[in-house]
């Protein structure tokens, strides 16, 4: 069993009769879908679930677990999910996925959001690895660019998967990836970005993890920030 499936398997123990399940998106995501659905299916849980992707609701609606569409919920008991990158205060990156508006609505909408991931992914500063995704509005993708380069960003529009035009999140924003200056904070950076005009959204989550799940040596340690 890989680290991903570890922490998937311990995060779906967590889950009790009667929740309201938000399914995050990526290959952790989808061993912890797998392994809800095994609790499902050989234990009787009983659950129903939402999810922060199409791709990860047809995976849900393949293993037959009882799904509700975002538009319905006003809350959840808990969102689980991977990440890009996380720090010691538990600030994460996500977004190497298309779907960061729903992300962050469900791990805010959530009571407990479990983050799960494996030691390749801690850092000591966001940005370390991967560019900050930005989500902006198509017509506005130049002069956000602009405004993040004044505050000292440099990047572009993110490229799609064949590299022959532009990658659009699933609500058809186009996604700037941007670094920054590594002595600038991720909680000036988070509200440097949130107050930017034409930003939809973007992948520094702050303050929202309840609990970090890490694949560590075969074993799973938790933490709370
Ligand atoms: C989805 O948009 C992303 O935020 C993922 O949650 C993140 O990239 C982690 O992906 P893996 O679980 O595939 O490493």
């Amino acid at each position: 069993m890989n680290d991903k499936e570890l922490v998937a398997n311990h995060a779906a123990k967590q889950v009790q009769n009667g929740m309201l399940v938000g399914l995050g998106t990526g290959s952790t995501a989808n061993y912890f879908i797998e392994a809800l659905a095994k609790r499902r299916k050989e234990a009787g849980l009983q659950v129903t679930v939402s999810a922060s992707s199409m791709v990860s609701t047809i995976k849900a609606q393949q293993l037959g677990l009882p799904l509700v569409s975002i538009e319905h919920l006003s809350k959840l008991d808990i969102y689980v999910d991977g990440a890009d990158e996380v720090t010691p205060e538990l600030t994460l990156l996500k977004g190497r996925g298309y779907d960061l508006v729903r992300e962050k609505l469900m791990a805010r909408a959530a009571d407990q959001f479990l983050v799960l991931v494996d030691q390749s992914k801690m850092v000591a500063h966001i940005g370390e690895k991967f560019p900050i995704p930005v989500e902006v509005m198509p017509f506005a993708w130049n002069l956000v660019k602009r405004s993040l380069e004044e505050l000292g960003g440099r990047g572009d529009l993110r490229p799609n998967a064949a590299k022959d035009g532009l990658a659009m999140t699933s609500h058809g924003s186009l996604v700037l990836d941007m670094t920054f200056d590594k002595n600038i904070s991720s909680q000036e950076l988070d509200a440097m970005l949130n107050s930017t005009p034409g930003v939809v959204e973007h992948g520094i989550f702050s303050r929202l993890t309840s609990v970090l799940m890490l694949a560590k040596n075969g074993d799973v340690e938790e933490y709370r920030p």
